[in-house]
């Protein structure tokens, strides 16, 4: 037996001494994928596992505890990289309260403790799921921004936290005292987080498990400006230490939080007595799914300032306030299989199966696995009792596995080296660079070498073709091109085309059930509809890697037809070096995109299929951007609120004199637009000495 597996009574001291070293190693590493790499690699329960089994063997041994001990350390460990700052007042966690009855304790503790006969009146606030964040502010200028940390001596973030545009470098108003330590959460909107996610995982780089996560390895970049290009956001919610006292309630202090530039929650609201309580959670965990960002649960405070200094608190957390938690949206259920699936550029995803199970009042059957790699890393086998979690719109994830629960034989997952494709195509990963011995370091993604010649990749390309950013065939769903690729009726792009005007193929249509006269006559209408296409559309539809939307309107605009487009990738493709240059000067192409359409037109098979589909269609010319108006080549942001357009219209406008429309500001913006509210966009660009002009005056610059 190993000494991992020996019960703690059975330990000789020798064999305690080794444990005890091999527990502070394997948790010291958990502790670091956890709270510095924001990955871990076991479920919370295996690692309180690891804890109480430390615990165990020193209180059998207390001579034998470690002085570095896991069971010494509070909370996280500070990431080397940041200076440490000691908060002016530590900042402490909440007290969790479960169900109806906790809150209703929660209240009758506070009455019984100030010997209250009347109501109490709270805030309840909603708990904002990111990480928190203390603002110090010496007269009225953020001066210091720091992490949590273990509460009382957090990591020096300053530089990124001043990068998120919510957080003013100065306060705005008055009242505020000369020393204040705002407190709050840095956190990422839903939108903003799957953005970060899809950018990373086109990158080839490692994707954040939600928007937590994601918002702590944002923040804790050593490099600002990796932070400054993610849309974090901050809400203020509390404050630490103040020089001077600066409200009588919470709910007033909130109010002067906003007054000062602060975003704060506008879901918060005053409740009385513990029935406000009750109905203030269920509220909350009504909106929850319309807000945009996680939160998971409610916090309750007593309103009263003056209040919550005589209740003080308890060791680590106050007695005037209390965190009501949401049921978690974590749940164990069994693993029953691991699928495969092929994506239209071939990229192979892991999907597990699972045994149905509710999560967050949704019943989860599939979960995403992401890679292989993170199926090693995380050792999930089939037959395993899994963690699964769903955070917001998030899709479900396997978090970890119950080793515990792991049924005898079941054996480390093989990842397949071949596509599951009928052609059983080999699988390849990208090589992303090299290391320092000149290796190929590969990248997380397998990839099906097949192509064209892979019929799931097939019918994702046909999908995407007729998809509403592409082609927009109606009609056409996953389910029609599934059958009709099933049946041999559309195998390609001109198929589609060419069934349109296939007399024979559409009489067989008409037979079948469901299939009628009305829905074959739409059919043809909408393919012949689309007959005559943008080139844009066109080049989108092609579905080369890393050519997507808006990379198909700069390759169009590029070379303004179809004909110049389709001429400079066959030379691309042969390695012509004067062709790969003109691609490489179009604005935001880079090496990935020239290698990824060099290698699509080098096949003779893609050549093939484009060549078939062009003949079938009318491809519009594309407009080649303005060079003769004031704002050609110019870089313009706008921000604010702009009184007389849109912001898409401005966009527009801007793009058809020839004008590139960025949405922050750096030292290549030529002009901001700025309107009224224009904020930390405005102030970069001052600072940065960019050109600023009013709405007006712009309208006025283009017109003339
Ligand atoms: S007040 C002394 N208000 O929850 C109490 N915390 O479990 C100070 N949180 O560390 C915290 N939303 O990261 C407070 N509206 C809110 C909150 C909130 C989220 C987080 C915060 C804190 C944790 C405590």
């Amino acid at each position: 037996m190993t000494i991992a597996a020996k019960p703690v009574e059975d330990l000789s001291e020798a064999e305690a001494v080794e444990e005890l070293t091999a527990l502070a190693d394997e948790m010291a590493g958990h502790d670091a994928r956890y709270y510095q790499d924001e990955a871990p690699t076991i479920s919370d329960e295996a690692y309180d596992a690891l804890k109480v089994r430390n615990a165990a063997i020193e209180a059998r041994f207390p001579h034998l505890v470690r002085e570095n001990s896991p069971s010494l350390r509070i909370g996280a460990a500070r990431a080397e990289q940041f200076a440490p700052v000691v908060h002016g007042v530590p900042m402490l966690s909440l007290d969790n309260a479960f169900s109806d009855e906790d809150a209703l304790e929660f209240d009758a503790r506070v009455r019984r403790f100030l010997r209250l006969e009347e109501a109490v009146r709270y805030t309840a606030e909603p708990k904002i799921d990111g990480l928190s964040a203390s603002l110090r502010y010496e007269n009225g200028v953020l001066v210091q921004g720091a992490t949590r940390g273990d509460g009382r001596v957090g990591e020096d973030v300053t530089a990124n936290l001043k990068t998120i545009a919510e957080i003013p470098h100065r306060l705005a108003g008055s009242g505020w005292p000369e020393v204040i330590e705002i407190r709050g959460e840095v956190y990422f909107r839903h939108e903003d987080f799957a953005a970060l996610n899809a950018a990373a995982e086109a990158a080839g780089q490692k994707t954040y498990v939600n928007p937590r996560n994601s918002a702590s390895g944002s923040l804790r970049q050593i490099d600002p400006g990796v932070t400054a290009g993610r849309r974090l956001r901050f809400f203020a919610y509390a404050w630490g230490q103040i020089s001077a006292p600066f409200a009588e309630t919470q709910a007033e202090a909130l109010a002067l939080l906003a007054a000062w530039g602060f975003q704060t929650t506008r879901e918060t609201e005053t409740v009385t007595g513990g029935e406000g309580l009750l109905a203030a959670y269920r509220r909350m965990a009504e909106l929850r799914g319309t807000l945009g960002f996680d939160i998971d649960g409610v916090v309750y405070k007593v309103d009263r300032l003056d209040w919550q200094a005589r209740l003080g608190f308890v060791s680590r957390s106050p007695r005037w306030a209390v965190a009501r938690k949401f049921p978690a949206e974590q749940a164990r259920t069994k693993l029953e299989a691991i699928d495969i699936q092929v994506g239209r550029t071939g990229a192979v995803t892991p999907v597990a199966r699972l045994h149905p199970v509710l999560v967050g009042g949704v019943t989860v059957v599939n979960a995403t696995l992401h890679n292989a790699d993170e199926i090693a890393r995380k050792d999930i086998r089939v037959g395993d009792t899994v963690i699964l979690q769903r955070a917001g719109d998030v899709i479900p994830q396997v978090v970890g596995v119950v080793l515990e629960e792991r049924p005898a034989g079941a054996v480390p997952f093989e990842y397949p080296t071949h596509c599951p494709c009928p052609l059983h195509t080999p699988l390849a990963r990208d090589v992303q660079g090299e290391d320092a011995e000149g290796n190929p370091v590969f990248g997380v993604v397998r990839r099906c070498t097949g192509e064209f010649a892979c019929p799931f990749q097939r019918v994702e390309h046909l999908i995407h073709f007729c998809s509403r950013r592409a082609f927009d065939i109606e009609g056409l769903g996953i389910k029609q091109i599934q059958a009709f690729f099933d049946e041999g009726l559309i195998r390609e792009p001109a198929d589609i085309f060419r069934l349109a005007r296939n007399d024979e193929k559409l009489a067989e249509l008409r037979q079948r059930d469901g299939y009628g006269e009305t829905s074959v006559r739409n059919l043809v209408a909408s393919i012949e509809s689309r007959r005559t296409i943008a080139l844009d559309r066109f080049i989108n539809a092609l579905g080369i890697r890393h050519i997507g939307e808006t990379t198909a309107v700069v390759l169009a605009r590029g070379y303004g037809s179809a004909a110049a487009f389709l001429d400079a990738m066959d030379k691309v493709a042969a390695g012509d070096g004067e062709a790969q240059a003109e691609l490489d000067a179009l604005d935001q192409i880079g090496e990935a995109v020239i290698a990824a359409a060099g290698a699509y037109f080098a096949e003779d098979h893609n050549r093939r299929i484009v060549k078939d589909l062009v003949d079938q269609l009318t491809i519009l010319d594309a407009e080649k951007p303005k060079t003769d108006t004031a704002v050609a080549g110019k870089t313009v942001v706008f921000t604010g609120t702009l009184e007389r357009m849109t912001r898409d219209e401005a966009k527009a406008q801007a793009e058809s004199l020839g004008a590139k429309v960025a949405s922050s500001v750096s030292k290549k913006t030529d002009i901001v637009v700025a309107g009224p509210g224009a904020g930390s966009k405005l102030k970069t660009a001052t600072e940065l000495g960019v050109q600023v002009m009013t709405e007006d005056e712009w309208l006025a610059m283009v017109a003339g």
